[in-house]
């Protein structure tokens, strides 16, 4: 059995690593929540992470709030980049590999795109948050050669993002029941994604010494307008949705339009088990026992 410690155990990520991996014997998961690590305590993390002796780390810790690091960058440095450098660092010394999760949000300077972006795509990101997530890629990069960084997009998952205070989906819920009418962007297409899918995904590949980076999202593509009108449909619930632009939320980051992902690299190797976005919602709900 190949041990796994898992930093971030208790996020929406890691929560369904924890539970997808538990059914498969060929991997132990040591759980990690930030009782027992802070990645940005480089002196403990050497500490517990040498005790435990693993056969690769899966980093799924992050400072994502997205708008509050355009007001002050540092955190997100310091959990983004710096400790997964030391991370990184400590991973080369002992052999060990190491998971990286990064964002759709590498992505944006290309105002015109439509066309999914490959692995082989030059990034360009458009807010400090995905300058972070890009330069935690590369100092991944260059530190050890025995990485998987994986791009994420618009997680959810059945607890909800810690960091970022819940889910999408959770959120149009609330909102929908609550006030019966929403306001959604229309103008940001991506590929939102449930963490269980991602979670299934990483088990085939982590099974393997196929490293680098990959693009791991759901299949399709949708607005956040297009997502929250298919939560009510599939909820059946009554609610009055209204597409808005970006500019109308005048938020202090800026949002890629367009950055739909091509699992390019899963689906080149046979390895690419990411589901249709719409598949994911219904089997989302039906996990949160909203639908039978
Ligand atoms: N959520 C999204 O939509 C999205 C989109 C693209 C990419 N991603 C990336 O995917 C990954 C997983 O996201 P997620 O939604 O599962 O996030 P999440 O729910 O916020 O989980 C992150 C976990 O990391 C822990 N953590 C934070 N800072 C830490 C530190 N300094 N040391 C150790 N642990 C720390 C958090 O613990 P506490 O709660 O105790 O602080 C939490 O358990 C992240 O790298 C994120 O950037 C997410």
């Amino acid at each position: 059995m190949k041990k796994i410690a898992l930093i971030g155990a208790n996020g929406q990520l890691g929560t369904d690593i924890v539970k997808v991996f538990s059914r498969d014997h060929f991997f132990q998961v040591i759980s990690l929540t930030t009782k027992e690590i802070d990645i940005t305590d480089e002196n403990k993390t050497k500490k517990v992470l040498e005790e435990i002796k693993p056969d690769l780390v899966v980093n799924t810790a992050a400072f994502h709030r997205v708008n509050d690091i355009e007001d002050n960058p540092e955190p997100a440095f310091l959990v983004n980049v710096v400790a997964e450098k030391k991370l990184a660092e400590l991973c080369f010394k002992n052999d060990w590999k190491l998971a990286f999760f990064s964002t759709d949000y590498v992505f944006g300077q290309d105002g015109k795109r439509k066309k999914p972006y490959s692995e082989e795509d030059c990034p360009g990101p458009i807010s400090t948050y995905g300058v972070s997530k890009l330069a935690g890629e590369y100092v991944t990069r260059l530190t050890t050669p025995k990485h998987f960084i994986l791009r994420m997009c618009g997680l959810f998952g059945v607890v909800g993002s810690l960091g970022k205070g819940g889910n999408f989906v959770e959120m149009m819920i609330k909102l929908g029941k609550e006030k019966g009418e929403v306001r959604v962007v229309n103008d940001q297409i991506c590929t939102p994604t449930y963490t269980k899918n991602v979670a299934e995904n990483l088990l085939a590949l982590f099974k393997t010494s196929h490293y680098g980076l990959y693009h791991m999202t759901a299949e399709g593509q949708c607005s956040w307008y297009e997502f929250a009108c298919a939560i009510f449909k599939l909820m059946k619930m009554d609610v009055r949705c209204t597409p808005v632009s970006s500019q109308e939320y005048n938020s202090r980051a800026k949002y890629p339009p367009y950055s739909v992902l091509e699992n390019a690299k899963l689906k080149k190797l046979g390895l690419n088990k990411m589901r249709d976005w719409k598949e994911n919602l219904t089997l989302y709900l039906k996990e949160k026992e909203y639908l039978k």
